[in-house]
C-alpha cells in the first residue's frame, strides 16, 4: 500500500494522519499516512525512502521546514521565495520540496473573514514557518510587520531576506492589530509566552500557529482580556487540503463533520 508520512520532533501533537486518512477513505484511495519523530541524522534516510517510492509523500514540522532543504533536488518557487518546505514529494524522478503553509495561513484569514490590508501585525517566532506567514501577509497588504524572537539573530537573519519589517526585542510589545504565536511556546500545557496584557488595547486579533493543545495559553489569556482568538487550526486544515491535491490530485472536501 501507498505510504505516506509527516515527520518532525516532536510529532506526538499532529493531527495530520488523521486528517489524511479520513480524506482517504472519503476518496477510496488506498494509502495510509502515518507520522514518526525523528533525529535529524535520519533525514537523509527518510528521503532515500522518498526516491525509492517506498514513501510517496512527506509532510515536514518542527523544527525540519529548513534543515530538509539541502536533501532535496528541486523546490518549488512558493518554498524558493520562504526558504521552508512543508510537503515533499516525487516528479520527473526528482524530489520536490513545496510549501502549502502560506496558502493555509491565507485561507484561514479568509475563512474568519479577517482583512489584513492596512493592519499592523507582530508576529513571536523566527523558526521555520514564520517566513511563510511574512510573504501572506505581505500578500495581503499588511501595512506593517514586526518580529520578536527570543535568539535576535534569527529574527535579523529574517530581515535580510524582507527589509521592510521591523525588529524588537523578545518580551517587548508594540502598537499592532494581530499578534500571531509562531514559537512553538504552547506545545506543552505549562508553556507560557510572558507578555504585558495589560499593556495591549483593546480588539485585537490573538492568533496561534498551535492547533493542539486547542487553547493556549496564549489564547486563553488574551480571551480573557477580551480579544479575537483564533487557533492553528484551519490553517492545518487548509495546508493539509493543498498537500492532500499535490499528491493525489483531488482537492478534499472540508465541511462541518471534518471540523468536528
Ligand atoms: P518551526 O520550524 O516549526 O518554526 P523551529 O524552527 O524550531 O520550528 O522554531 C521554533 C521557534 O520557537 C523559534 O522561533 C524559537 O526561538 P529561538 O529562535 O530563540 O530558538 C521559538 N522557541 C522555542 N522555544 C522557546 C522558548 N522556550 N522561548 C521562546 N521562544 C522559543
Amino acid at each position: 500500500m501507498k505510504k505516506y508520512l509527516v515527520i518532525g520532533n516532536p510529532i506526538g501533537h499532529s493531527l495530520s494522519p488523521r486528517l489524511h486518512n479520513h480524506w482517504l477513505k472519503e476518496n477510496n484511495i488506498s494509502a495510509v499516512y502515518e507520522k514518526k519523530q525523528i533525529k535529524e541524522s535520519e533525514i537523509k534516510s527518510i528521503i532515500t525512502e522518498v526516491k525509492n517510492e517506498k514513501i510517496c509523500g512527506l509532510n515536514i514540522t518542527i523544527p525540519y521546514k529548513k534543515t530538509i532543504i539541502p536533501f532535496l533536488d528541486q523546490l518549488t518557487p512558493l518554498a524558493e521565495k520562504a526558504q521552508s518546505v512543508n510537503t515533499i514529494f516525487k516528479k520527473d524522478n526528482k524530489i520536490f520540496g513545496d510549501n502549502t503553509d502560506i496558502g493555509g495561513f491565507e485561507q484561514s484569514l479568509k475563512h474568519i473573514n479577517y482583512n489584513v490590508k492596512n493592519k499592523k501585525v507582530l508576529i513571536l517566532g523566527a523558526g521555520g514557518v514564520t517566513s511563510s506567514i511574512i510573504l501572506a501577509l505581505q500578500k495581503l497588504e499588511a501595512s506593517k510587520i514586526t518580529l520578536s524572537n527570543r535568539t535576535k539573530e534569527k529574527a535579523e537573519t529574517l530581515k535580510k531576506k524582507y527589509p521592510n519589517i521591523e525588529i524588537i526585542n523578545w518580551g517587548k510589545i508594540n502598537n499592532f492589530d494581530m499578534i500571531i504565536n509562531a514559537t512553538s511556546l504552547g506545545l506543552k500545557n505549562e508553556d507560557e509566552i510572558k507578555l504585558n496584557y495589560d499593556d495591549i488595547g483593546p480588539n485585537k486579533l490573538f492568533y496561534d500557529i498551535i492547533y493542539n493543545p486547542n487553547k493556549t495559553k496564549f489564547l486563553s489569556k488574551a480571551k480573557q482580556s477580551g480579544h479575537k482568538i483564533e487557533n492553528g487550526k484551519m490553517m492545518f486544515i487548509f495546508q493539509a487540503q493543498l498537500a492532500f491535491k499535490i499528491w493525489h490530485n483531488i482537492l478534499p472536501k472540508i465541511n462541518n463533520k471534518l471540523l468536528e
